[in-house]
């Protein structure tokens, strides 16, 4: 039986947290983030939903095969949805974990069944019993969702909870899935879930909470469940997921730690100081920038403006601050490298960043290193940051790579570039083309050498550190139908200290991606999983 104070902490990051529109993320990217999940400690990793495309099937796989066998590893789970297909998929994926997890949902709430799934209550009932139970055959740790379950009938869905344990469920999730319950409503929910589905109490099933932000009160739905008994709380990194978001880990993880007479000492595994690493890894792999006052993690978390607030904080820290920045990874040695920085300095830096790359990964990663050297007297971690992010951005299986790009631009001329692209081939592309700025001019290029269809919607630059000499890092968001004129958004992004040419490999990285649509797109912009 697990410690009734442990409140175990499943990322769903690279499930729910990737179906951010445009987060999508490539095999080496989710690798990336599933190690540093596991060095932060969480107990379950989502390594992603098997069945969806063949892309998230090999990335379950890898994950369970490398993270899934580490010492003491975390649990791998792939989502399922009640279906033959899906759970074999998702044992298929996940059996080479050491402690594999199937997790399998079906929706509850009425407007599900009836509108979406259109079968009756007993029939949702039969289901949950049939898919539970073939589930389990494959695997002891079967985990049991019923979506919407936050609008839910509460009675109705004991019945279906029994059935699922019943059927050999050893967890119970409970999605508010729209985001819709405030905290009190949550909090009795699972309440009502404990005291009426047999198995819990006895500690032989846990009641998990999930979480999304709609109204902007997961967090604290989350905290409700769990101060209601609930044991397992299913989370993200910096909040990502669908629409407005999960619950994000580190707000969770922290209110617990912060505020331990008030959860009467519930504790969790996290090692809080890999938060501010994990929340950058996650942000610069997804392109989804952290807003600056975002709690924990966000620039500004921990900054003081207000003078009557830094006098208070020179006399003693206490005054302002309800936790220390080191205790979440906020370092303030943010130690610089340079041109006479060796490959063992280099390497030692990724490691403590979070980054485990394999030999010709580093080989890669510290020649642009010291090309970046030759232009930048100082490398901080954001510009290396950038520069990985800019590493792992290459598919491996690009159709197109970028060669050269020139732009001329000016005052009182219509801007021009001319772009050579190479493609698998080892073919050489030319083209040029006028623009109504010169990124507008790039874009059409690409799109003409490519014959992508890619519109561009999202534009977003920043200077990664200050100065002169700053790397200039681009996030890019495209549109593209497929032959049915059904529309998808991908991302791509780009660092260089040439701003026109991290926007042109930008653009080319989500036109890549939308090329490879067969095997990376899942999600039409309208339409979500
Ligand atoms: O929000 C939700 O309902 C989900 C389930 C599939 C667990 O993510
Ligand atoms: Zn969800």
């Amino acid at each position: 039986m697990n410690d009734p104070n442990r409140v175990l902490i499943f990322d769903t990051t690279l499930r729910d947290g990737e179906q951010s529109p445009g987060a999508t993320l490539n095999l080496a990217e989710k690798l990336e983030i599933a190690r540093q999940l596991a060095r932060l400690g969480v107990d379950i990793i989502e390594a992603g939903f098997a069945i969806a495309s063949p892309g998230d099937f090999e990335a379950v796989s890898r994950i369970a095969q490398e993270v899934g066998q580490l010492d003491q590893p975390p649990v791998i789970a792939s989502l399922a949805r009640c279906a033959k297909k899906d759970i074999e998929q998702a044992w298929s994926a996940v059996q080479w974990a050491k402690r594999p997890r199937i997790h399998t949902f079906l929706a509850t709430s009425d407007i599900h069944l009836k509108y979406k799934l259109k079968i009756s209550r007993n029939d949702c009932i039969e289901q949950v019993g049939e898919f539970v139970s073939y589930a389990k055959s494959f695997c002891d740790d079967v985990e049991f969702s019923p979506e919407d379950a936050g609008r839910s009938d509460p009675e109705f869905l004991w019945q279906v909870l029994s059935v699922a344990v019943q059927a050999g469920a050893t967890t119970l999730n409970i999605p508010d899935t729209v985001g819709y319950c405030t905290p009190q409503e949550y909090g009795q929910l699972i309440e009502g879930i404990i005291n009426n589905v047999p198995g819990i109490k006895a500690g032989k099933v846990i009641v998990s909470v999930h979480c999304h932000n709609d109204l902007g009160m997961a967090t604290a739905n989350t905290l409700a469940g769990i101060k209601a008994g609930a044991r397992q709380a299913e989370v993200t990194i910096n909040g990502i997921g669908e629409r407005a978001g999960n619950t994000s880990l580190e707000e969770v993880v922290m209110a617990l730690k912060t505020r331990p007479q008030f959860f009467g000492g519930l504790y969790t595994n996290i090692d809080t100081t890999q938060l501010v690493r994990t929340s950058k890894m996650v942000s610069s792999l997804t392109s989804i920038p952290v807003q600056p006052n975002k709690a924990i993690v966000g620039a500004n978390a921990f900054a003081h403006e207000a003078g009557i607030h830094q006098d208070g904080m020179l006399k003693n820290p206490l005054t302002y601050e309800i936790m220390r920045p080191e205790d979440v990874g906020w370092n303030s040695t943010n130690l610089v490298l340079g041109k006479h920085s060796g490959r063992h300095a280099f390497a030692d830096r990724l490691r403590q960043m979070g980054y485990d790359l394999n030999r010709d990964e580093l080989d890669k990663a510290f020649e642009r290193f010291k090309a970046l050297c030759d232009k930048k007297k100082v490398v901080s971690d954001a510009d290396i940051e950038a520069l990985l992010t800019d590493q792992f951005e290459s598919l491996g299986n690009d159709l197109f790579k970028l060669d050269e790009l020139h732009v001329a631009t000016g005052t009182g001329n219509t801007p021009v570039a001319s772009v050579r692209l190479i493609d698998q081939d080892g073919e050489r592309h030319e083209d040029a083309a006028l623009g109504n700025g010169p990124v507008n001019a790039v874009c059409n290029c690409i799109n003409r050498i490519t014959g992508a269809n890619a519109k561009l919607v999202e534009f977003h630059v920043h200077a990664v550190t200050e100065g002169i000499d700053a790397i200039a890092h681009v996030t890019i968001r495209v549109e593209m139908s497929d032959s049915e004129g059904k529309k998808y958004v991908f991302s791509g992004r780009s660092a260089d200290t040439d701003t026109l040419v991290a926007s042109g490999k930008a653009y080319l990285a989500a036109v890549n991606r939308g090329l490879q649509r067969t095997q990376l797109a899942r999600r039409p912009v309208a339409e979500s999983v």
